[in-house]
């Protein structure tokens, strides 16, 4: 039986881009949008912030009409601000739905019960959700990890608990907080969770291609697939998972050349949406290291990339790189052309992750 997610999806089966604090703000929430994500999330909010009115927080709470369907994330261990932010973004924001991120494994959120600190207390968890619940006439979802520690690892139990209390739909990154990042994310825990509940269970974790993202929903019946790394430099994963989900054969990686056209695409929307250009710039240097992964004789490319100060540098130092490629200086190291349709692997270079 297909269960129905509570706000609009485009597809039975929706791809959502993950929340990333640092990566999956507005500008790549609006670009993978337009690569065929139907849902995407903010980066996680704390509640304090939010309803103590901080400027730099709520100047991540802005977004486009292009990004909806969007859901705005908090995170608090305190019921009391989580409904005062809960009701905040409501008024002010009118997000499609308000998420709950209980799967932030850092210390400085885990230390005050917030992210999956929360996870070691399932009162705590349902005394949270049912505060949301109260600030907000919009549908509450929520993000979990599949517990605090190996030895206190149940999602199927912390799913329960949470359907009980009253989200909407959840999304699983089945590993545990002590797991941080490491091992392999357990899908068949998402199959699991998705049977017990009658709401939506959305996957997520180690999706690094399309054909991931196809597997993880045939093989856990999973509502939605969320990629969260997977989406780094290859925004294009979302259409081919659409793709491979609809039966179709998706289109393969494109070329270099079109590659860069994305990222300066990417990079307009950044300088249209950021106050500081400069700041923005520099911030979308991993960005630019990501679009060129993979890429021969791109040590000079990353090198030059990493160094920028302006947008106005990309489009030269592509420029460069692409004549370089046509004089065929890259020759003796086979063929450009292959070597740029080739699918590029997420898994090649991943930075330090800091929150979740
Ligand atoms: C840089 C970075 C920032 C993240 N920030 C958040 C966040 O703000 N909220 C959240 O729920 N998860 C966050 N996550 C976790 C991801 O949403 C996702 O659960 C995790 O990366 C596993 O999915 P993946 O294997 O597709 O990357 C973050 C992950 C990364 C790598």
């Amino acid at each position: 039986m297909m269960k129905r997610f509570p706000y609009p999806t485009g597809h039975d089966v929706p791809l959502f881009l993950a929340p990333m604090a640092g990566v999956s703000e507005s500008p790549f929430r609006r670009l993978c949008r337009g690569h065929g994500a139907d849902v995407v999330v903010t980066e996680f909010l704390s509640a304090e912030g939010i309803r103590r009115e901080n400027e730099a927080t709520l100047s991540k709470l802005r977004f486009s009409a292009d990004e909806r369907t969007i859901g705005v994330q908090i995170f608090g261990a305190d019921p009391m601000a989580m409904q005062e932010a809960s009701a905040l973004v409501t008024d002010l924001f009118q997000p499609e739905f308000i998420d709950i991120n209980f799967g932030c494994p850092v210390k400085k959120v885990v230390r005050r019960n917030g992210g999956s600190g929360c996870l070691k207390d399932l009162d705590l968890v349902q005394e949270v959700i049912r505060s949301v619940i109260r600030g907000t006439h919009l549908p509450v979802t929520c993000k979990i990890r599949s517990g605090w520690s190996e030895e206190m690892r149940d999602p199927v139990a912390i799913g329960l608990r949470c359907q009980d209390a009253g989200v909407k739909a959840i999304a699983l990154h089945p590993r545990t907080r002590t797991q941080m990042y490491s091992g392999r994310a357990w899908w068949e825990e998402i199959g699991a969770l998705a049977a017990a509940l009658e709401i939506p269970v959305i996957g997520n974790g180690d999706i690094k291609t399309a054909e991931d993202a196809y597997r993880m929903w045939r093989e856990t019946q999973c509502a939605g697939v969320m990629i969260a790394r997977g989406s780094y430099g290859q925004p294009w994963v979302f259409a081919q998972a659409r793709a491979l989900i609809e039966g179709r054969v998706p289109l393969p990686t494109p070329p270099v050349a079109e590659r860069f056209a994305v990222a300066l695409d990417h990079a307009r929307m950044v300088q249209a949406y950021e106050i500081d250009p400069q700041g923005a710039a520099i911030e979308f240097r991993k960005h630019l290291g990501w679009y060129v992964r993979g890429l021969p004789h791109s040590a000079d490319l990353r090198r030059r990339l990493h160094q920028v100060n302006g947008f106005s540098e990309v489009e030269g130092i592509f420029g460069d790189y692409l004549a370089a490629a046509a004089r065929g200086d890259f020759a003796e190291d086979g063929l450009l052309a292959a070597a740029c349709s080739a699918t590029t692997s997420a898994d090649a270079e991943r930075p330090g992750i800091a929150h979740e």
